[in-house]
């Protein structure tokens, strides 16, 4: 097994890669004058089984492309077997024509990624209405999930004065598994969202939080409204302290210094950020 760090893949390539004694290689991606992609591999590919590890962000368009043009030339090279590890796998939350005549971009994305790996491997990706990878992708596809590693990391954090809350319907199968875990309630409330940028997270539920502490958890965090949103409602209801966790931290524009205003951030490093703090490489390793 060949492990190979992509532009954006590096840091937990060179983990994943030490802890299953492989062998690995970055990959050598720079820009021609005019933005085109140019990548090289430094190692002999030939017979090799090879694995791309890349967290799509944050310039998303160009990551996708540069995996694309690795796997066409390790084909071309002469690996027996070449797979896709996306730590952060983006455009699933296009997962439909909400309006007539939009890309169902996730469709069209699958299908580029059918064309040039043999296998994906992708951390928490945010299916909604699909329900599975083997709904986006015809390769051999494996979903990793960071439960445990998010329990682990709040085992002995926490104590019985916590509740579990989450932004919305989606984050129920999260705050629900996790809370069982620490046996502690857990809330899901609802959100609206009016566009990228404007949601609205109900509050109804959080009478008689008065005085305790929560863990907000949410699978990403992109512009941070939807936890914004949810961190206004928590003071609303005068609770004690708030402790956000995700798993995918985009965190764009300013949104970590804003929720940080609120309580503590943390979050694991399929994207880099300065709130990552959960590190999924053992979870990779065991797959592979
Ligand atoms: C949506 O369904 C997701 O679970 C997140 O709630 C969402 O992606 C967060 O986006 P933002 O931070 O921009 O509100």
């Amino acid at each position: 097994m060949l492990i190979i760090g992509c532009s954006k893949g590096g840091e937990i390539a060179r983990k994943v890669a030490r802890r299953l004694k492989a062998s690995y290689s970055e990959l050598v991606v720079d820009k021609f004058p005019d933005n085109e992609t140019y990548l090289m591999f430094n190692t002999n590919l030939k017979g090799r089984d090879v694995v791309l590890v890349q967290s799509f962000f944050p310039n998303v368009n160009d990551l996708l492309i540069e995996v694309i043009l690795a796997a066409y030339t390790a084909k071309d090279l002469g690996a027996k077997k070449i797979r896709l590890v996306a730590t952060y796998f983006p455009y699933f939350r296009q997962d439909k024509r909400f309006n007539s005549g939009e890309c169902v971009s996730i469709e069209a994305i699958g299908k580029m990624v059918d064309r040039c790996f043999d296998e994906i491997i992708v951390i928490n990706p945010h299916l909604h209405r699909k329900k599975s990878l083997r709904d986006v992708f015809k390769i051999k596809s494996r979903e990793l999930k960071t439960t445990d590693l998010i329990h682990d990391y709040l085992e002995g954090k926490i104590d019985g004065n916590y509740v579990f809350v989450g932004p919305d319907r989606e984050s129920g199968q999260w705050i629900n598994k996790i809370a069982r875990r620490f046996k502690a309630k857990a809330i899901v409330l609802e959100k609206t969202r009016f566009n990228a940028s404007k949601v609205k997270v109900s509050n109804n539920k959080l009478d008689g939080l008065k005085g305790k502490n929560v863990v907000v958890y949410d699978d990403m965090v992109s512009t941070g409204h939807t936890l914004l949103e949810t961190a206004k409602g928590l003071k609303k209801a005068r609770i004690k302290k708030m402790l956000f966790v995700c798993t995918h931290g985009l965190f764009l524009n300013d949104s970590l210094d804003k929720l940080k205003k609120y309580g503590n951030v943390v979050s694991t490093n399929t994207v880099k950020n300065k709130a990552a703090k959960i590190d999924v490489s053992g979870l990779i390793a065991d797959a592979l």
